[in-house]
């Protein structure tokens, strides 16, 4: 770990900077800000835009009625306030008009700023229509999506998992959901309401004075060049930011949950010189990122006020030599600045959207990913009302990946009632077999029954139902003692959930839990022992009444005079049902019914424990220990 420089870091926290991590927020993060500076989070292009606008606004196409009601308020709120400069226009003019008393001025001018306060009256409560019923629409949408895509990921294969990393499935939830939102609420209303301005302002202009309008217009191209510029620089700039935030991120929640490791080995130095390092290169591209976004921006709407200033010069002459009203020209101006609002803001938008879509994309992705089972032919398909337990194993081969068979040929069969246990060395492919009996993976060749039916026949959820696991790792959620073994079997009564702890030895230490079964677990039961969380995850599985039970190393890190309870507790658990078990401890498989040495994804010896004392072969070796002297 130690010396590692900037790039080594970067190219291992490349796959993290390319996910683009959940967790630290981009700067240009939800604040909120509107349009601007910053931009969006989540960089990368989208591929194939017209598809995903599409189905965005499927998202949105059932709310017409609301959106019609916003684009109304719109029009409403943008009338509303060319109206209202308009009105200033006799305003002014009355009040250079020394033509008229006084007296008769302020009477028309208490007239007219009535009609102004009502105007700004309906503008202001339509834009607050207008902003309410747009959040609705937006928030409404982006729960429906959140919601297809915990769905869509809660079908996906385990497989999918195994490459996918958690931060990565993540930063879909937060950043790409989040960057599909800001886009609905923010973009979206200002698109629409920034063109109507637009067009708005522009009619008003010609309808106040064409020359002018006609110089205005004349700046449009320097607006629109700095606009696209700044956007182009952002877009390059933002993606180098994203990578780096992605890189401390990564580095960041790596520190975190290995913070225990680092502290062993004394890396909290190396760790915090590293994290200088990526976090000095985040500085550096934030700072481009925002120097175009942040100060370009401003910069460029100075160009703004030379326009400004140019109009209000000639508009000046043209009051003096043609005749043009005073209060014609003090509206022209800030129609022409309200001109070029809209201009920069659109321009601002662009990366907004299109980090939205891509998000949106990515966010598709997962939607569409295939499902468990979706080439389950629905032909093969069988009923059964029970499952008996009687599995056979027939020349199975399965590899996770094509190139690297885990499994060659593995032939076995387990009567109801019967023990089956696995032995052999890490990696030798144990646990691989138990994950095809409930088909988290399926196999390349061979063929697995249950009750003679093909595994395949089986409804899924009806297969995993009859098979109770107790997994390698453990996993516990947040929530009660009680609860959190009712996992094993939802409609289980607290006698039988304090039963079922008690086949699996836990009854003892949850009663010493300060709220007994009402202990609250948090972080998957940080605040208890491995072999405690071991026992609780067996009474899940106690709790069960599937017909065939799979115990992964279950009781590894649980004492032996714990283990030989639990044993006891198990064995009258296990009378009528098929059991498999996976032990490094060959003192927890002795009384099995039959021993499968794997070597290699290969049954090297099979027998019971006699058997293969007898055979002197790697069981008696493993045994006794002389594999340990090797
Ligand atoms: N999800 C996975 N993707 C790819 N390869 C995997 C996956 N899980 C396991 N393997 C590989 O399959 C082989 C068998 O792994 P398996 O987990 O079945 O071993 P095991 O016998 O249970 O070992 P242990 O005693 O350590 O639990 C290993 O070489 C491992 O690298
Ligand atoms: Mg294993």
């Amino acid at each position: 770990m130690a010396g590692r420089n900037l790039e080594s870091l970067q190219k291992r926290y490349n796959k993290a900077a390319s996910a683009d991590r959940g967790g630290m927020r981009g700067p240009g993060g939800p604040g909120r800000r509107g349009p601007g500076p910053g931009g969006p989070r989540g960089g990368g292009k989208p591929k194939n835009t017209k598809q995903t606008i599409k189905r965005l606004v499927g998202y949105v196409a059932k709310y017409k009625f609301r959106l019609m009601l916003v684009g109304l308020c719109m029009l409403c709120s943008t009338a509303t306030s060319l109206v209202g400069g308009y009105i200033l226009r006799p305003v002014i003019n009355n009040a250079v008009d020394t033509s008229v008393s006084a007296a008769d001025r302020v009477a028309y001018l208490a007239q007219i700023l009535t009609i102004l306060a009502c105007v700004y009256l309906v503008g202001i409560i339509s834009n607050y229509v207008q902003a309410k019923i747009m959040l609705s629409v937006s928030q409404a949408a982006t729960e429906k999506i959140r919601n297809d895509l915990f769905v869509g990921l809660s079908k996906l294969p385990v497989r999918y998992f195994d490459s996918n990393n958690t931060g990565e499935i993540m930063s879909r939830f937060t950043n790409d959901v989040d960057n599909i939102d800001m886009m609905m609420n923010n973009s979206l209303t200002s698109l629409v309401s920034g063109t109507i301005s637009l067009i708005g302002t522009f009619v008003f202009m010609i309808c106040t004075n064409i020359w002018l309008t006609l110089i205005t217009v004349a700046f449009i191209p320097v607006f629109l060049k700095g606009g696209a510029f700044i956007a182009s620089r952002n877009g390059k700039y933002f993606t180098g930011q994203q990578a780096a935030l992605g890189a401390v991120n990564g580095y960041i929640e790596e520190a975190v949950t290995g913070q225990k490791v680092v502290k062993v080995f004394n890396h909290e130095e190396v760790c915090v010189e590293e994290f200088a390092l990526l976090n000095d290169d985040m500085r550096d591209k934030q700072f481009k990122a925002q120097f175009y976004g942040g100060v370009m921006g401003p910069i460029l709407g100075n160009i703004g006020q030379i326009a400004y200033a140019t109009t209000a010069g000639i508009g000046g002459l043209l009051c003096l030599h043609a005749g043009f009203d005073v209060g014609g020209l003090s509206i022209f101006v800030n129609y022409s600045r309200q001109f070029s609002m809209p201009i920069n803001m659109l321009t601002a938008q662009t990366s907004t959207i299109f980090a939205a879509l891509a998000g949106a994309e990515r966010v598709f992705a997962v939607m569409d990913a295939t499902p468990e089972g979706a080439d389950d032919r629905l032909e093969d398909k069988v009923e059964v009302e029970k499952i008996e337990g009687h599995v056979i194993l027939e020349d199975v081969s399965f590899g996770y990946v094509p190139e690297k068979t885990v499994l060659k040929n593995i032939s076995l069969y387990a009567k109801p009632g019967q023990k089956i246990a696995f032995v052999g060395s890490t990696g030798a492919g144990k646990t691989t077999i138990t994950n095809l009996l409930n088909r988290f993976y399926d196999i390349s060749s061979g063929k697995i029954t249950i009750d003679g039916i093909d595994l395949k026949s089986f409804d899924r959820d009806f297969l995993r139902k009859n098979i109770a696991m107790v997994l390698q790792d453990t996993h516990l959620f947040t929530g009660t003692v009680m609860e959190n073994i009712r996992y094993g079997r939802l409609d289980a009564t607290d006698e039988e959930v304090i039963a079922a702890a008690k086949t699996a030895s836990a009854h003892s230490f949850i009663m010493r839990l300060s709220d007994g079964y009402n202990t609250v677990l948090e972080g998957d039961g940080a605040n208890l022992s491995q072999g405690q969380r071991q026992l609780l995850n067996i009474a899940r599985a106690a709790l069960s009444k599937a017909p065939i039970l799979v115990l992964d190393e279950a009781t590894s890190s649980v004492d032996t005079r714990t283990e030989r309870h639990i044993e006891k507790g198990m064995d009258r658990l296990m009378q009528n049902r098929t059991t498999f078990v996976i032990a490094h401890r060959l003192s927890t498989v002795r009384n099995a019914n039959a021993i499968m040495v794997l070597e290699n994804g290969v049954i090297i010896e099979r027998g019971d424990h006699e058997d293969l004392l007898n055979q002197k072969g790697r069981y008696y070796e493993l045994y006794t220990g002389a594999v340990e002297l090797d």
